[in-house]
């Protein structure tokens, strides 16, 4: 039999998981020498049992915590040396069972840019963190504009030497700054996206989509606006009864605002988008307030135009028929296998979605 010490020695030394667990039988096992020694104090006299089982047990705890540190150290060597070696490639395709869908905001994305490409716009993007000037203050909502209070924003904190915080962007709008700023004009863009507002229930989420709409030229009207809405809804819900009511809004951004409802009518128990039993409204829009265009460096003696702003899974659910938003965001394979599609739909405005 090996002497404590020399069994503690081994124990710490030992290479890998596969020794160790040898030493474990050798000294804990039916067979061990630890055991061996923890059964010999039944044939103890009393008085011998009294010296001798307090050090048996004690060796014994020495041993099994001796065990469990070399154990911890060696599968803590071997998950370094895996983090170290180890890739994961992924450009490997997805083996078929995990593969999921295109979720529907995605397909209504693509579905935008193909009818607006149509039209002549071109597809524009910002930055989700913003800040202030191009959130607000350059869409003529200065510093104090009872107007910022009517979108719940999300304020970061302000990073070191930073004299304003940013925001996660309450809209989409500030695309129209960017745009204006990189491309001058005129210009015709769309700008979808995620927007961020602090509101929560069964129709709201702290995060959804929006795209922005905007055009910039010499001798833009409202006529124009009109036009180019009417077209994108009719060939977005692929029906030619779609009929816009233009309401007379504010935006702090455009002049004069109008915000946009569509006639929807009732399909086998359904609300569908065509015709006008009711209206909804999809949207809110407006000639650029002369403002904004000054604030981007043009002149608003020759440019004029207009902008829109609509909520993308509004009208994703109007189109496919979804009635609860939340779900959008919930990633659930199963409501992705339902509602999603399948990657090579894609949208065309001759053969639509379904062809
Ligand atoms: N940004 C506005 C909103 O989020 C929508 C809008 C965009 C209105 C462009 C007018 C012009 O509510």
């Amino acid at each position: 039999m090996i002497d404590a010490e020399t069994m503690l020695d081994r124990i710490a030394a030992a290479d890998t998981l596969g020794d160790l667990e040898s030493l474990r039988v050798a000294a804990l096992g039916k067979a061990g020498s630890v055991t061996a020694m923890l059964k010999s104090l039944g044939g103890m006299d009393a008085e011998t049992r009294a010296t001798e089982g307090p050090k048996i047990h004690a060796l014994r705890e020495r041993v099994t915590s001796a065990l469990a540190d070399r154990k911890s150290a060696l599968e803590n060597a071997e998950l370094e040396r895996k983090l170290g070696t180890e890739r994961v490639d992924l450009s490997l395709p997805a083996a078929e069972s995990v593969s999921g869908t295109v979720h529907p905001v995605s397909q209504v994305m693509d579905e935008l840019a193909e009818i607006f490409a149509d039209m002549g716009f071109a597809v524009a993007e910002g930055p989700e963190i913003e800040t202030q000037w191009y959130n607000f203050t350059a869409l003529n909502m200065p510093e104090n504009h009872p107007a910022r209070a009517m979108q719940d924003t999300f304020y970061l904190e302000p990073r070191e030497g930073e004299t304003e915080a940013r925001v996660l962007r309450t809209h989409t709008s500030p695309v129209q700054i960017r745009s204006m700023e990189a491309n001058g004009a005129p210009i015709r863009v769309i700008a979808p996206g995620r927007v961020y507002r602090s509101d929560s229930d069964a129709t709201h989420t702290p995060m959804f989509h929006q795209v922005e709409g905007l055009v910039i030229d010499r001798a833009i009207t409202l006529g124009h606006l009109k036009w180019t809405l009417e077209t994108f809804l009719k060939a977005f819900f692929e029906r030619d009864d779609v009929v816009l009511r233009m309401r007379p809004s504010y935006f702090p951004f455009t002049e004069p605002s109008a915000e946009v409802d569509v006639g929807w009518s009732m399909e086998r128990g359904r609300r569908v988008v065509g015709g006008q039993e009711g209206w909804m409204e999809v949207l809110g829009s407006g000639m650029v307030h002369p403002r904004v265009i000054a604030n981007c460096g043009l002149d608003p003696d020759e440019w004029q135009g207009f902008a829109f702003g609509c909520g993308i899974d509004r009208l994703a659910m109007l189109k496919y028929g979804m009635d609860d938003l939340r779900a959008f965001f919930d990633g659930d394979i199963r409501w992705l296998r339902h509602y999603g599609f399948r990657a090579l739909d894609v949208p065309t405005l001759s053969g639509g979605v379904g062809a």
